[in-house]
């Protein structure tokens, strides 16, 4: 499957590596300078059309200047738009995406599956099949089930370890992604390319998704780190800061209350840093009190994070292996080596007996 998306992502490295789609942060510096590296980077739709407008302007201007530029097909540009559906006006963001034609629009947390058939269908019919459609999801009734309905040509498979929003039951990606590759096959969709997400910060991890039966990995949490991502200091020392993923950082429905932002569908909550806010309200502490010393501290502006601090911030349990702030470009080269690398010192140690 790997060679085929080369084909309609041909200035694509192998293997893919892709820059996920994050509300405010994956701007078009961040998408523009991934798919220049060889990767795939996507500029995160937010709610409102007019300011995705804008930034697909910049987009645009921002590949104009680059040399080498980037071999999309004609038309096409090299990037992606991802979209919450929950929040996106339909109308409004198939306007810009047949103004535009990205590459891919990736879709997430619909209210239901048909709402992604609806999504997918214009699109196709906006950008003369063109763009892409790829769906998040994060269990494999759930991929089956939006493969039958929507047809996209990309399922990025969304693990337990990610940062961000995703369904509060789900596998990590370890046995997410091969049974999700068996189910397609076996349903007959084994044109639909899956991609890794979740927990994947290096090469190691890129090479472990591929060995899983993975066309690609995409990854947020390391991006966070990367100078194009639009992410306060203090969010990037404590991304740096960081060790044992799995317990400074915790899924829970908490972050939604206390940030009210209370549209997700029914079965989502997100993965963030543990601190003040998750533990007073362990203690007892009621939501209208957290939102409100919450509030407070995100109106004085960035802070350094830790258990003291009260500003929700989203990331995955890969953060502790995260030690630099470097561009994106260097971040899809060293993964693209280090997985190749790590797929290549795995088969010589098994040769060897090691
Ligand atoms: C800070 C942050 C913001 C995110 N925002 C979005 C978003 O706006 N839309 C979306 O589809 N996914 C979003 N995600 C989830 C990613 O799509 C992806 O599943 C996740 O980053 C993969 O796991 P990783 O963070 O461990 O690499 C976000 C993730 C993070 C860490």
């Amino acid at each position: 499957m790997g060679s085929s998306l080369q084909l309609i992502y041909p200035w694509i490295r192998s293997p893919l590596v892709v820059c996920s789609p994050m509300l405010r942060i994956s701007q078009p510096a961040l998408a523009v300078a991934v798919s220049h590296a060889g990767g795939l980077g996507f500029v995160a739709g937010g709610y409102d059309a007019d300011e995705l407008t804008l930034n697909m302007e910049n987009a645009v201007d921002l590949l104009k200047g680059l040399n080498p530029p980037v071999p999309s097909q004609t038309g096409v540009l090299p990037i992606g738009i991802g979209f919450v559906l929950w929040g996106c006006d339909l109308e409004r963001s198939v306007h810009v995406i047949q103004q535009f034609v990205p590459a891919a629009v990736w879709l997430f947390a619909a209210s239901s599956n048909d709402q992604y058939a609806l999504w997918a269908s214009r699109i196709r019919d906006a950008t003369q099949r063109r763009t892409q459609i790829w769906v998040q999801v994060a269990g494999v009734k759930e991929g089956l089930e939006v493969v039958r309905v929507a047809q996209p040509d990309v399922l990025v498979a969304q693990g337990n370890d990610a940062g961000g929003h995703g369904m509060k039951r789900s596998a990590s990606v370890i046995s997410l992604v091969p049974e999700l590759r068996d189910s397609l096959d076996a349903q007959g969709f084994n044109h639909t390319a899956v991609l890794a997400a979740g927990g994947i910060v290096d090469g190691r991890g890129a090479a472990a998704a591929l060995v899983l039966g993975a066309d690609g990995v995409v990854m947020g949490t390391r991006f966070l780190a990367s100078r194009e991502a639009v992410v306060v200091k203090g969010y990037q020392q404590e991304l740096l800061r960081a060790e044992d993923g799995g317990v400074c950082t915790v899924r829970s429905k908490l972050f939604d209350r206390v940030k009210e932002t209370n549209g997700w569908p029914e079965g989502y909550n997100g993965r963030a840093f543990v601190n003040r806010t998750f533990l007073d309200a362990k203690n007892g502490m009621p939501d209208k009190q957290n939102i409100s010393l919450h509030k407070q501290e995100v109106s004085q502006g960035d802070t350094d994070g830790g258990l003291k601090a009260r500003t929700i911030r989203y990331a995955g349990t890969g953060v502790g292996l995260i030690h630099d702030v470097v561009p994106a470009a260097e971040i899809v080269a060293r993964v693209t080596a280090e997985a190749e690398n790590s797929l290549g010192e795995t088969i010589n140690n098994l040769k060897a007996g090691n």
